[in-house]
């Protein structure tokens, strides 16, 4: 019978089939170890040369790395083995020989390895943190659907800019130009108007013209947005929403996180409340380390990472000022140059995992500021209708998935988070 090796403990003691490829092996004298991986798990087959198998020795002693095989033996529970289970080997059939495999499991660098991503993704950790990111995925998506939000899909091919124009990939649509999206949130509280919470998750586009550890050119975003919803209420939302998430992961994920050696004590903090900071307070903690930086200025990297020295949780700032912001924030009525935005700044100098706010919802306003931001407002014209037509308050955010999905493994690079990364400098694989 074939069986996946994750669910080799209900088998024990009997004959069973793994289909898969051969991880690792050694020998001790007249016995070879063999450690096969179907994608499941990793599984080690001990094979002692005697007559009655000979064959079956002959093949262990040939087989390659990542040669793909079919094994049939006995379950076996065994302390002393990975795992804690093994296989009796009885037959072991080699489906193809891999000749020179060029990832051996000694360590390589990232550079070696990241064009060579469609067999790293073989190896033990790269499996660990996309059974990780599937998780946190789904954690999400039932975070939503459970309280009713309905998943109303954004376009990618776009005409218009959310997140500024410097950052567009521009293509070729028909005798028209139009862009890869940056975010779904326009397209959003078009759906919220007629859903009343939803969200949206999808690949999301920026040509950024940095090289750095956290932006990808292709990443995932999470995006709900809810009528009628002020700013306390997106703040509330995004930390509930952590806190399932972590909780999930770390309740059905454990045994990935040790494989990262991910520091658990570290992520069963992360409970709620979270730190809520204006942007002036984040300033104020900015300023005490490094003097020079400016109030009105936008945080950096290097910013976000001071701000997150100081908690242990990720770390709500809101209020920051309009002029460093997205033309769709709505202003603070208490003073004209603040927005009703918030950023969500994880902990262990991760950076911005969320952002999002209040959004314009008087039509004379944002009109006003898409002409500041010379926007063109003919292909705002639909966006527009929303604030025509029964406007309403509202809002929401988008949360980064490669960022969350580093800083729930404790990785400091987005390159590993996704299975084949786009980045300024990659395109390939
Ligand atoms: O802060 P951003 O730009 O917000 C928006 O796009 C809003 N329109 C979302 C909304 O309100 N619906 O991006 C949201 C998050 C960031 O906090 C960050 O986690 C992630 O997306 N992000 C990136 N992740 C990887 N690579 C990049 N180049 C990223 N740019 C943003
Ligand atoms: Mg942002």
């Amino acid at each position: 019978m074939h069986v996946y090796i994750e669910n080799l403990s209900k088998h024990e003691g009997k004959e069973v089939t793994i289909k898969g490829w051969l991880y690792n092996k050694r020998s001790s004298g007249s016995i070879r170890f063999i450690l096969v991986r179907d994608g499941t798990g990793i599984i080690q087959s001990v094979i002692s040369k005697n007559e009655s198998q000979e064959e079956l020795f002959e093949t262990a002693d040939r087989i390659t790395q990542e040669s793909s095989l079919i094994l049939t033996g006995v379950v076996k529970k065994d302390k002393r083995a990975p795992g804690g289970y093994e296989i009796i080997a009885k037959k072991l059939l080699m489906i193809q020989e891999a000749q020179e495999y060029p990832i051996t499991p000694k360590e390589h660098s990232v550079e070696y390895l990241m064009p060579l991503r469609h067999l790293w993704l073989r190896s033990k950790q790269q499996n660990a943190i996309m059974r990780i990111r599937h998780e946190l995925i789904k954690a999400l998506r039932d975070f939503f659907d459970d309280r009713g939000f309905i998943c109303a899909d954004c376009p990618i091919l776009t005409p218009a800019a959310v997140e500024g124009t410097t950052t567009l990939f521009e293509v070729n649509y028909y005798d028209l130009k139009a862009y890869l999206s940056q975010s779904g949130q326009l397209y959003n509280e078009a759906t919220a108007a007629a859903l009343g919470k939803v969200y949206c998750f999808g690949p999301t586009f920026r040509a950024e013209k940095s090289k750095t550890r956290r932006h990808l050119t292709e990443f995932w975003m999470l995006e709900p947005e809810v009528a009628y919803i002020d700013l306390d209420g997106i703040m509330e939302l995004a930390e509930d929403m952590t806190v399932y998430a972590i909780e999930r992961v770390l309740e059905k994920r454990k045994k990935e996180l040790q494989t990262l050696e991910r520091d658990l004590v570290k992520l069963e903090k992360i409970k709620k409340p979270f730190p809520r900071i204006t942007y002036k307070e984040a300033v104020t903690i900015v300023q005490k380390k490094e003097k020079g930086f400016k109030e009105g200025d936008d945080f950096g990297a290097p910013h976000e990472t001071i701000i997150s020295e100081n908690f242990d949780k990720p770390v709500l700032v809101h209020h920051y000022p309009a002029s460093i912001k997205a033309f769709y924030m709505k202003r603070d009525t208490e003073d004209d140059t603040l927005s009703l935005s918030v950023d969500m700044i994880g902990p262990e100098g991760i950076g911005e995992l969320i952002g999002g706010g209040q959004r314009e919802d008087d039509y004379e306003t944002l009109l006003t500021h898409i002409k500041k931001h010379k926007l063109t407002e003919d292909t705002y014209r639909w966006y527009l209708d929303l604030r025509k037509y029964g406007t309403f308050p509202h809002g929401g955010f988008g949360l980064g998935l490669e960022r969350t999905v580093a800083w729930i493994c404790g990785i400091t690079h987005l390159r590993e988070t996704i299975p084949f990364p786009r980045m300024l400098d990659r395109v390939y694989p």
